[in-house]
């Protein structure tokens, strides 16, 4: 990470003294460190312990006419390769997700156009408050890079999520995000989320896919330099910045919006949880009940991902497998009968793994009969692992993935 401007906001929550072997582990790494702590920040850790480790002036305040004149808040905004705010305490993230800026920090934010690292630390309560996980997403969907809290013992006491992430961590983290644009010139189609099938106006049949995987999947593509097209089912989440999103309800139109993208795309990963089955015809107006059961004719989906990878020319097609059982006999039989070049093996029975959490449990699978298995660890990481495999794939079988350029017509 040679020459690096990294610009470290540090605010005030009891980690910050971890910021400071942060700082240390970064400059050991030849990085230049310019700090920025917030009023709270240096209640807990004074401002000359940062200066000594960084070897440059600390900046605190806003409206101190000294320090705008020696260190400008755009200089410093402008100046950054990468923004990291560790700890991230609920107040700046609040503040953030706000966009509000009154304090030096969160102008330099506001202000520069370099990737922000967040790393959040807080009690184990708060951070599993609706509103802080809502900031939490809207700062995802913004594009701000999200990372996960450790688990533990609290200073506070409590036993849980909510720790600052270890220094090493943080520096692991910083590295990837410096990674080279290594998805530069492909175009990445991902899918997300669930589909909804109508059962009438007002009934759908769906499942418990929160998008979350596909979103990480869109985001890490584009920081990775790739031009991306989610195509998205019903979620929660904001769309990510620098993405061209594509909403859709059902698998009929999941279907439509993926092959419009298809003879332009270099892969399509498809993390959506697409129904098989949907209810045979909707009914137009609101079921009525009745005093007997109830039975509703379904009929199958087209299988997308099985489509594409029979119409596939250049293109890689990643397929994803939620399964509740036999993980990789079940996984390795939906690579082969689908035709697919690689498949994200998920077990979502897992505690931390599969619907509508932060984090994965996936083994990756190849068509030659490589399995490999991750540990747990965030979506976003997952993502990025994915990437690193697919590319290695693309490495390994230049031949088989001809250029859409060079490729025959009928
Ligand atoms: O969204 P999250 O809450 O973050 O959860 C993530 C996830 C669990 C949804 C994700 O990691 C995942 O495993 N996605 C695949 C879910 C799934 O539908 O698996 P499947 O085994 O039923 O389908 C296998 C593959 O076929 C998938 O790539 C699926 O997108 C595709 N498929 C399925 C049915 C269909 N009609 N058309 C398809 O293309």
């Amino acid at each position: 990470m040679e020459k690096q401007n990294i610009v470290l906001g540090v605010t005030g929550g009891i980690a910050c003294y971890k910021a400071l072997e942060l700082v240390r582990l970064l400059v050991q790494d030849s990085c230049s460190v310019r700090v920025v702590m917030t009023r709270g920040a240096a209640e807990f850790v004074t401002p000359l312990s940062f200066q000594t480790l960084s070897g440059a002036p600390v900046a605190t305040d806003l409206f101190s006419l000294t320090q705008e004149s020696e260190i400008g808040h755009i200089d410093l905004a402008d100046s950054a390769d990468l923004l990291v705010i560790a700890p991230a305490t609920a107040n700046v993230i609040g503040k953030l997700a706000a966009g509000i800026a009154d304090d030096l920090l969160t102008t330099v934010v506001l202000a520069t156009q370099a990737p922000v690292l967040v790393a959040p630390a807080m009690n184990v309560h708060m951070l599993a408050h609706p509103l802080v996980q809502a900031n939490l997403a809207k700062l995802r969907g913004a594009g701000y890079h999200v990372m996960e809290t450790a688990s533990g013992s609290l200073a506070c006491g409590y036993e849980g999520k909510g720790r600052l992430p270890e220094p090493p961590v943080i520096v692991e983290e910083i590295r990837a995000l410096f990674r080279s644009k290594d998805l530069a010139g492909e175009h990445i189609v991902v899918t997300a989320g669930p589909s909804r099938e109508p059962l009438d106006p007002v009934r759908y049949l769906s499942n418990r896919s929160s998008g979350k995987m596909g979103y990480a999947l869109a985001r890490a593509a584009a920081r990775r330099g790739a031009q991306v097209t989610l195509v998205s089912g019903p979620t929660a989440l904001a769309p990510p910045t620098g993405v061209r999103t594509v909403p859709v309800v059902t698998a009929e139109e999941m279907r439509g919006a993926v092959l419009a993208e298809f003879e332009s795309a270099t892969a399509v990963f498809m993390a959506a949880a697409v129904a098989d089955y949907r209810p045979h015809a909707a009914a137009a107006q609101k079921m009525k009940r009745g005093d007997g059961s109830l039975s509703v004719e379904f009929v199958p989906n087209p299988d997308i991902v099985a489509e594409l990878a029979a119409r596939k020319r250049h293109q890689v097609v990643v397929g994803f497998a939620a399964e509740t059982e036999s993980l990789l006999a079940n996984a390795r039989a939906k690579l082969e009968k689908k035709n697919l070049d690689l498949l994200v093996a998920n077990d979502v029975t897992q505690v931390g793994s599969g619907f509508d959490v932060d984090t994965n449990v996936v083994t990756l699978l190849d068509r030659d009969g490589t399995a490999t298995p991750l540990p747990l660890m965030s979506k976003d990481a997952v993502a990025d692992r994915v990437y690193d495999w697919y590319l290695q794939y693309k490495k390994q079988s230049p031949r088989r993935i001809k250029s859409p350029s060079r490729r025959r017509t009928a």
